[in-house]
């Protein structure tokens, strides 16, 4: 059997559970987390929206994306450990896709880290094309930091 994914708006009041996700997601990469405050902050910036996604009225994913006139950009993007494998990053990141054409993109971009092979697997398979790199864009924990690759999608 499949999981059932829900894309909910995150709201004020989901802020906490969305802080813990994105530690829980990103803290073994060794890369910095988004606290309450870091979030509430980017999703009072104009055309910034984040999703939830849930599977039996749990948060398994969430992500964040801003649109600014004709282009998006996917500010994160993270599933659950114990939810990953099932399609659930696949689901949100069509909702995003989606998010982003209604408002009037056309094109999304985002930055992956060029040692995250899941996340670049993911992004290759929807058809995100590299178009740059930035040098040491990601803090790795005690390690060097890591190149980013910037990727975009051609949404129109
Ligand atoms: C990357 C991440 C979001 C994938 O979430 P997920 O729900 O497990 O992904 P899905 O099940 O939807 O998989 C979709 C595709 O992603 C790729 N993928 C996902 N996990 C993978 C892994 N461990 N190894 C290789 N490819 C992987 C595959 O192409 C997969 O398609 P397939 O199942 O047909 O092979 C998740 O591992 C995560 O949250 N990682 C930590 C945070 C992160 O790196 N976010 C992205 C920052 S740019």
């Amino acid at each position: 059997m499949t999981d059932r994914f829900i894309i909910v708006p995150m709201g004020a009041l989901d802020l906490d559970r969305a802080s813990a996700l994105h530690t829980e997601s990103f803290a073994p990469l060794g890369e910095r987390t988004w606290t309450r405050q870091d979030l509430a902050e980017l999703v009072a910036l104009p055309g910034v929206t984040g999703l939830l996604l849930q599977v039996d009225g749990r948060d398994a994913g969430l992500a964040v994306c801003q649109v600014a006139a004709d282009e998006a950009e996917l500010l994160t993007l993270a599933v659950r450990p114990a939810h990953r494998r099932r399609g659930a990053a696949r689901h949100l990141l069509t909702a995003v896709i989606d998010h982003a054409r209604t408002a009037g993109a056309r094109a999304l971009f985002l930055e992956v880290g060029v040692d995250n092979p899941a996340a670049r697997s993911l992004y290759d398979s929807k058809g995100f094309r590299p178009v740059g790199k930035r040098r040491a864009y990601y803090e790795r924990g005690q390690g060097p930091p890591a190149d980013g690759i910037v990727m975009r999608l051609t949404l129109i």
